[in-house]
């Protein structure tokens, strides 16, 4: 077996959340990620039929009922996994009858996947379904986009129209903008159902006074997706009660044509 350190699928998790750490998102225990891996990226690596132990995910996710997940840990910090990611991040299967995660490699110490893996299995299930090339789903907690989204109306298509505005990139980016739900509590199915109901939508979900999730095909996807919210956020706020500029909406749909992109029907003039 080679040495699972070295595979190329967690060299580029322990990468990532380092990078994330250091964007100053992740602040203690907050963010999660879970990537969705192959049977022959693992088989190198792993014996995938030594199950290590089995941990109830106290939903159906029989919909994915055979699928490796890499995904990090509850309560673990992001600053950590690099150094120790045996103990941080853990790789399992979801049972033939989707009720349990068959771990195969660690949770070292004991531990188990981040809390809130409903809402990542259940967004897993729904952009599968509409891109079958989808693998991540990353949550974490951006300072500029929390605070945008405190201080603008919790309307979906308002909030996209002032992130567009804002910064050119953002609507080439992302042009079928971004989902909000309104404040719940955090680790519960229900707000795994919400975001996954958003997710038919959106690759990115806003969770008021909480933080994002972003879907992509790969760690860089996700990333780039949150990256330039927070980005688009972070100029809003540094200029909040003083823009003297924004893009007109004829600009907008100027980008969308050179760009050859869709924006969300119904938010341009
Ligand atoms: P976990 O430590 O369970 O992953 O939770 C972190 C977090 O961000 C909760 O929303
Ligand atoms: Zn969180």
């Amino acid at each position: 077996m080679k040495n699972i350190l070295e595979a190329p699928f967690l060299r580029e998790i322990c990468k990532t959340a380092s990078n994330m750490y250091r964007q100053g998102w992740d602040e203690r225990n907050g963010g999660n990620i879970s990537v969705r891996l192959d049977e022959e990226q693992l088989t190198p690596y792993l014996d995938v039929k030594n199950v290590l132990r089995t941990i109830p995910t106290k939903f159906d996710a029989e919909k994915i009922a055979g699928q490796y997940y890499l995904v990090t840990g509850t309560g673990k910090y992001f600053k950590n996994v690099e150094d120790d990611p045996e103990t941080n991040l853990g790789i399992f299967r979801i049972s033939a009858d989707g009720t349990e995660a068959e771990l195969l490699w660690g949770y070292k110490d004991g531990g188990r996947f981040t809390s809130e893996l409903p809402a990542h299995l259940m967004s897993h299930i729904v952009r599968q379904s509409i891109d079958p090339t989808s693998r991540v789903i990353m949550h974490t907690h951006p300072t500029y986009t929390i605070a945008m989204n405190a201080v603008c109306p919790l309307d979906e298509d308002e909030f996209t129209h002032r992130l567009w505005q804002t910064n050119t990139e953002a609507i080439v980016v992302f042009p079928e903008g971004v989902g909000v739900l309104p404040w719940m509590v955090c680790g519960t199915n229900e707000i795994g159902i919400a975001t996954a109901e958003k997710m038919k939508e959106y690759r990115i979900v806003l969770w008021t006074n909480h933080g994002i999730y972003g879907a992509g095909k790969d760690l860089d996807e996700a990333f780039g997706l949150i990256e330039t919210v927070e980005k688009t956020a972070q100029i809003y706020m540094l200029t909040f009660g003083k823009v003297q500029n924004v893009i007109p909406d004829s600009g907008l749909k100027a980008l969308a044509e050179w760009f050859r992109i869709t924006p969300k029907k119904g938010i341009l003039q």
